[in-house]
């Protein structure tokens, strides 16, 4: 891997992505000011995650829309593998799904896939990835969805819906189709090598358009979905993409839930927030006071600053004027800091509530298979 390059997969991401590449090397599509008026003119707002591009990609949205307009329903579908407790960077796309269900009013599903973690995983047992499972869901279920509309599924637990449409999608990919993509080997477990056909299954658990919110790193999964989807008479799943989260330690790799200090988690304490933020998040900052007077910081480096841009401050006046004064020196790392600390702690107090009200409402969203 040359310094400029990066890796992309829904299991490795590895060094500073390049997005507009990426577009290139996927095979997506910008999403454009044109699409972003069109959204506008239906939901009469635009979302600060379309405004600000942290959703800058997708497949197939111009159909999507054309469907609505003409009174066809689609539904939205997205996920999570549960490999350990959720991190901020989890709720970005689902906030999105949020949104899009209240604007558009759709079902909505949410994969959790303990499958796909106990197989990927060498340290997680099935019944570890099935704990988060559940664990996530609360998470999930704390960002406010219609009970009446939204389902949730564990693969484990709804295999019996699962199975016939992942067996129909399974039949139509070849090995060969998997290790171009992801890149496996001899060595690669054989419920690796099934396993996107499980992540396939939901894109047709209702005969209407699918739209998903992802991650980028999950395009790959969904790229053979949409080859599979035509061979099997259903449609292809429409997806919108937004880019990595950056890990606290800085740009170059996503937000992982393995690593414990490079991660804020939805259950973690005002306190422990605040150590993890002074301590790792990756400051713009110059290495003294007078410097960072004089020259001004870099916002577009810095953690804190970013995450702002992508989940915590909503108000693009307050971002923009963030933004000034961190560059031009007059607001030092510290004050940045303290801004954000006061922002997550914000958020999760009430987060955190919610997602104790969720534990009486799981049965609710859980998909029964009867
Ligand atoms: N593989 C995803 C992950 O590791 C989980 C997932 C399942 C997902 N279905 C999805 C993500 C649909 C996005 C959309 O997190």
């Amino acid at each position: 891997m040359s310094s400029d390059d990066f890796i992309v997969t829904p299991w490795h991401v590895e060094g500073e992505i390049d997005y507009d590449k990426l577009i290139k090397r996927f095979g997506t599509e910008k999403i454009s000011n044109q699409l972003l008026d069109r959204i506008e003119k239906i939901t009469g707002e635009l979302h600060f995650m379309l405004r600000r591009g942290i959703f800058f990609s997708h497949r197939d949205m111009n159909f999507i829309l054309n469907e609505y307009e003409k009174g066809n329903k689609f539904f939205l579908y997205t996920g999570r593998g549960p490999s350990g407790h959720t991190h901020i960077g989890h709720l970005v796309p689902w906030v999105f799904a949020k949104w899009l269900q209240d604007k558009f009013g759709t079902n909505m599903y949410f994969q959790l896939t303990d499958d796909e973690k106990f197989y990927s995983k060498q340290n997680l047992s099935l019944e570890d990835t099935k704990k988060f499972a559940l664990e996530n869901a609360l998470d999930f279920i704390a960002l406010g969805f219609k009970p009446e509309k939204t389902k949730i599924i564990i693969d484990s637990d709804n295999i019996n819906t699962l199975y016939p449409i992942a067996a129909k999608v399974a039949k139509k990919i070849n090995f060969s189709n998997t290790k171009a993509v992801f890149g496996f080997s001899n060595e690669t477990n054989i419920g690796m090598i099934f396993y996107t056909a499980m992540q396939s299954a939901p894109c047709f658990i209702e005969d209407k358009p699918v739209l998903i919110p992802l991650g980028v790193d999950q395009d790959p999964h969904f790229r053979l979905t949409r080859d599979v989807a035509p061979k099997i008479g259903k449609l292809k799943p429409a997806l919108i993409h937004n880019i990595m989260i950056p890990a606290l330690q800085g740009p170059g790799g996503k937000m992982s839930a393995s690593d414990e200090n490079g991660t804020v988690y939805t259950t973690d304490t005002p306190e422990i927030v605040k150590k993890k933020i002074i301590k790792y998040a990756f400051s713009g900052g110059r290495p003294d006071i007078e410097e960072h007077r004089n020259k001004g910081g870099n916002p577009d480096i810095d953690v804190s600053f970013q995450y702002l841009r992508i989940f915590f401050e909503p108000d693009d006046n307050k971002l923009k004027q963030i933004y000034e004064d961190y560059k031009s020196g007059k607001m030092l790392t510290g004050e940045l800091k303290s801004i954000l600390i006061e922002k997550i702690n914000g958020f999760l107090s009430v987060h955190q509530e919610k997602r104790e009200k969720a534990k009486d409402q799981l049965d609710k969203f859980l998909l029964d298979n009867s």
